[in-house]
């Protein structure tokens, strides 16, 4: 394995089968899953927005890596405060800031299509926002108890709520790259049966997916709630998985008589620009990595 700061997965990141055998935490017709909102407070409003306005029994879960860019005290306690006043689990950012690993560095378990300069600048971006929290008066206690997996019912079915995948908080299995490969697929649907849930909803690797396998389960990918995910579009997005279809999803799925859909999060993007610079200036680690993206989005078509 490889041990650099930010590439290794630090052994307290995995978790058992089982961990998705017991009784479910909530039951909703509608669950909304936001993962990777990463500290950006103008789409924590707009998906705070959309999800008023869902009908309904309805619940919320933050799947992770909802701090990141906040690396501000004031920026911070906001973003925590607000999602933590709903089901939240922790991510490896989350982690990192309230329990470090030895060596784990941003702890983002990141493979080797990721470059070195990625993975340093964001060891640095960890190091700034633990400063960050530190100052923010939050008692970090809250976000190290937070758990790692979450088991929801929908309809009378069972989704496993994840931040990377069905092994790991930091794991890259439900990834574009490796659900594109039949190894990768077969062990993604062998995880599903095993876990004993129709869906995965799961976040961490920053790229949306949607993967449907036979018996109506599918993994879903929300990539990231607070930063752009295709190629051209700028908006976030946010997993809903409910009892009833929604009009005009990015995509979706329907899996028996559930709903699995993408809701884009359209934020104030010239608000969160003016801000996100003010918070990372030019030069700056986050900077350099995410601000092509954060302009233009990734280099991520949507695909059929
Ligand atoms: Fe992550």
């Amino acid at each position: 394995m490889d041990m650099t700061p930010g590439r290794s997965c630090p052994l307290p990141y995995r978790y058992a089968p089982d961990a998705f055998h017991g009784a479910a935490a909530l039951a909703a017709d509608t669950l909304w899953i936001a993962g990777g909102l990463y500290g950006n407070r103008f789409a924590l409003q707009a998906l705070l927005e959309a999800f008023d306005a869902e009908p309904g029994a309805k619940a919320l879960v933050f799947n992770g890596d909802f701090h990141w860019f906040d690396a501000e005290p004031a920026e911070f306690e906001l973003i925590d405060e607000t999602v933590l006043g709903f089901h939240a689990l922790r991510g490896n950012v989350e982690t990192e800031i309230a329990a470090p690993a030895d060596g784990a560095g941003c702890g983002c378990a990141y493979p080797a299509w990721v470059g070195d300069a990625t993975v340093e600048h964001s060891n640095a971006i960890i190091e700034r926002l633990r400063t960050a929290a530190l100052g923010s008066g939050r008692d970090l206690q809250q976000l190290a108890a937070l758990p790692m997996t979450l088991v929801a019912e929908v309809g009378g079915e069972r989704i496993g709520i994840v931040h990377g995948d069905a092994e790991s908080l930091a794991g890259w299995n439900f990834s574009q790259e490796v659900l594109g490969t039949p190894q990768g697929a077969a062990a993604a649907e062998r995880a599903l049966v095993r876990s004993g849930v129709k869906v995965f909803a799961s976040s961490h690797t920053c790229l949306p997916v949607l993967k449907s396998f036979p018996g109506g389960r599918a993994v879903i990918n929300n990539g990231s709630a607070g930063m752009p995910n295709f190629r051209g579009e700028r908006h976030g997005i946010a997993t809903r998985i409910s009892v009833r279809p929604v009009r005009n999803p990015p995509y979706g799925i329907r899996l028996g008589g559930l709903h699995a859909d993408a809701v884009a999060l359209a934020y104030d993007f010239a608000a969160w620009d003016k801000r996100f610079v003010e918070l990372w200036p030019e030069g700056s680690d986050a900077h350099r990595s995410y601000f092509a993206r954060i302009r233009q989005g990734p280099d991520f078509e949507r695909a059929a």
